[in-house]
């Protein structure tokens, strides 16, 4: 355990942010999103985010710094996602702390940008203790972790082929909806149906971990092409059903996995766990089998650097200097969430 205050950075995908975490507790969170910049084009554009990211992180890092009160040299290590991401947009991250940690003489923590979205329930005020499932549900992963330990979180399942967060994203812009879509299909949802359509949920009836997203959001696109004109009038019941058939599989695999392992506890982690229907089905199907219920606040949900700095706890620090021949992963390592 690293004792002190731990400066995290993270800008693997379209967030630059930086945090101050001593312990479980944040201390400072900041987190400059780019949502915006990509807006125009659908989704994130790899260079575009780098280049950005360029010009913001050392600003960050030093509101973090200075939201915490500290100074760089105050710092007991530095943190940061190595992988998975975009290649150009994790570079800056990991350059940025890997000079910073040389200048200070700090050691760095090359962290698994899952593994942090899996932590994020270990910060306070949250504070979960394994044994536990995690259902980390994001832009690009969909997966279910049996979590004995934080050091080495167990894979049970994940998606076979879309991310939930993708195929959120993508029904989203079926339906006219702006980039990004999470927020925007689930407000869309609050005035519809979910049982107005029925959309198809793939893998469903047998006791098993896995994921698959490909078919729903096809099956939205017919939809919408088959309804002509009054696809424009059904909107909301679309948008809520089909949230439905995405958020269904998740609460209820994330609660049968934990029942069969005899877990007393599920989690929730990434951006789609910010998602309030899917909190209410995990909610409701985690009291009928006697499981507590963690979810960390929407803000430690969605990309942010405390969960990185949550997840450098439970990953070998590489002490100074030698870690300056590390570098950033694009692909995460096969198996297990950490490295
Ligand atoms: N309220 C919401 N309801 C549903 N989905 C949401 C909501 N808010 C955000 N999302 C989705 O969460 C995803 C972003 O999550 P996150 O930032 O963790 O992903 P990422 O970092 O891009 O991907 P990964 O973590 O897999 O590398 C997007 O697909 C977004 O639409
Ligand atoms: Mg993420």
């Amino acid at each position: 355990m690293i004792e002190g205050p731990i400066l995290a950075i993270e800008t693997s995908c379209d967030e630059t942010a930086a945090a101050v975490v001593e312990q479980r507790r944040v201390v400072s969170s900041v987190v400059a999103s780019q949502a915006e910049l990509h807006t125009p084009y659908g989704g994130v554009v790899p260079e575009v985010a780098a280049r950005h990211h360029l010009g913001t992180v050392n600003a960050v890092v030093d509101d973090a710094l200075a939201e915490a009160g500290l100074a760089l040299a105050d710092a007991a290590a530095l943190a940061v996602t190595r992988s998975p991401g975009l290649i150009g947009a994790l570079l800056v991250g990991v350059a940025t702390a890997k000079a910073l940690a040389y200048a200070a003489r700090k050691p760095l923590v090359m962290v698994d940008h899952l593994h942090g979205h899996v932590c994020a329930v270990w910060l306070d005020p949250v504070a979960l203790d394994p044994p536990f499932v995690s259902l980390v549900a994001s832009g690009g992963h969909t997966r279910l972790d049996l979590v004995l330990d934080y050091e080495a979180p167990v894979l049970l399942g994940q998606t076979i082929d879309d991310a939930a967060g993708e195929a959120i994203d993508k029904g989203a812009r079926t339906l006219g909806l702006p980039y990004p879509g999470g927020p925007a299909l689930e407000s869309l949802a609050r005035g519809g149906d979910p049982a107005a359509f029925e959309f198809p949920v793939a893998l469903s009836g047998r006791e098993q971990a896995d994921f698959s997203f490909a078919g729903v959001k096809t099956s939205l696109l017919y939809r919408v092409r088959d309804l002509g004109a009054e696809a424009e009038v059904r909107r909301a019941d679309l948008a809520a059903s089909y949230q439905e058939a995405i958020m269904r599989p998740l609460a209820e695999r994330l609660v049968g996995a934990a029942s069969r392992a005899e877990v007393p506890a599920v989690a929730l982690g990434g951006g789609v766990a910010a998602n309030g229907r899917l909190r209410a089905l995990v909610e409701e199907h985690a009291a009928g089998a006697g499981l507590r219920v963690a979810a960390p606040a929407l803000s430690l949900c969605t990309d942010n650097a405390a969960m990185i700095g949550a997840a450098a706890q439970f990953t070998p620090a590489i002490p100074w200097p030698e870690f300056v021949g590390e570098d950033a992963i694009p692909t995460a390592p096969t198996g297990g969430v950490a490295a």
